[in-house]
């Protein structure tokens, strides 16, 4: 009788800057949302939400292995926003490419130019972002959430390998890494219409965010004016 050969498993593991960096931004570029898979938003969303994690804050971000050496997944996270905040305005901000990707021409004081409209202006929402990390990560004018609350993170796994438990085991992975550097919390804002990963965070231990968010929200706990929802737990 034939000896039945047991299939290697897909596993988490730290994030590789000399091997991991080109499927990183595969995993990324699969799992953005359709309104922004069209360029020049494919090229720029990467530099918002998965570079600069890859770029400042190596240490914590992980990655699902296929058991080939593959990233198919990965968390990228930080335990302090307001830090991670600073060091993409000193680090990482000089070295954008400002003929690709330039800052948006609004003045800094005007917070009603500088709100995210991602039905109309995608790519304006997107440049945004990467020139006005307080604005959109620093939830402005909404400190109490991001001091008690203070890591974020972003998720995303292949569809092949989605729905087989590895998002639990990435989570676990980087919420361990989160409560190691003593962070006090952590905050999560996504689409309120991806209601699979709400639940899905749900299970990790968060809820939507009951407190004020001030000229950011709409009212409804938790819910941003650009769509957004914003979910926390406290460690
Ligand atoms: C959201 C996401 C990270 C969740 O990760 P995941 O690995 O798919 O999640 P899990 O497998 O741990 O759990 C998700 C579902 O799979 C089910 N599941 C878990 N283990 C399973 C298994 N062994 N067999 C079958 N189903 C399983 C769970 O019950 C759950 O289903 P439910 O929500 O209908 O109850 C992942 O699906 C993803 O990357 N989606 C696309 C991008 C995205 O939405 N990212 C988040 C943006 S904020």
């Amino acid at each position: 009788m034939q000896k039945a050969t047991k299939m290697a498993q897909p596993f988490v593991r730290q994030y590789n800057p000399d091997t991991d960096y080109e499927s990183m931004l595969e995993v990324f570029h699969e799992c953005i949302g359709d309104n922004l898979k069209f360029e020049p938003a494919w090229t720029i969303s990467a530099y918002c939400w998965c570079i600069p994690y890859l770029l400042l804050s190596p240490s914590t971000c992980f990655v699902l292995d296929d058991s080939n050496g593959k990233a198919v997944g990965y968390i990228l996270g930080v335990p302090d926003t307001t830090v991670f905040i600073k060091r993409w305005r000193q680090y990482y901000i000089p070295k954008l490419d400002e003929a690709k990707m330039p800052r948006p021409d609004i003045a800094d004081d005007d917070d009603e130019a500088w709100a995210l409209n991602w039905e109309d202006d995608p790519v304006g929402s997107l440049l945004k972002v990467l020139w006005g990390p307080e604005r959109v990560m620093g939830l402005k004018g909404v400190d109490e959430l991001i001091r008690n609350h203070s890591g974020h993170l972003h998720i995303d796994i292949l569809p092949d390998f989605q729905r087989r438990g590895y998002g639990g085991k990435l989570m676990t992975a980087l919420l361990i890494k989160l409560q190691d550097l003593n962070a006090i919390g952590c905050h999560i804002v996504l689409p309120a219409a991806n209601t699979d990963a709400c639940r899905f965070y749900g299970r990790y231990g968060f809820h939507v965010y009951e407190g004020s968010m001030n000229d950011g929200g709409t009212g409804e706990p938790g819910m941003l004016k650009d769509g957004s929802i914003c979910l926390v737990q406290k460690f």
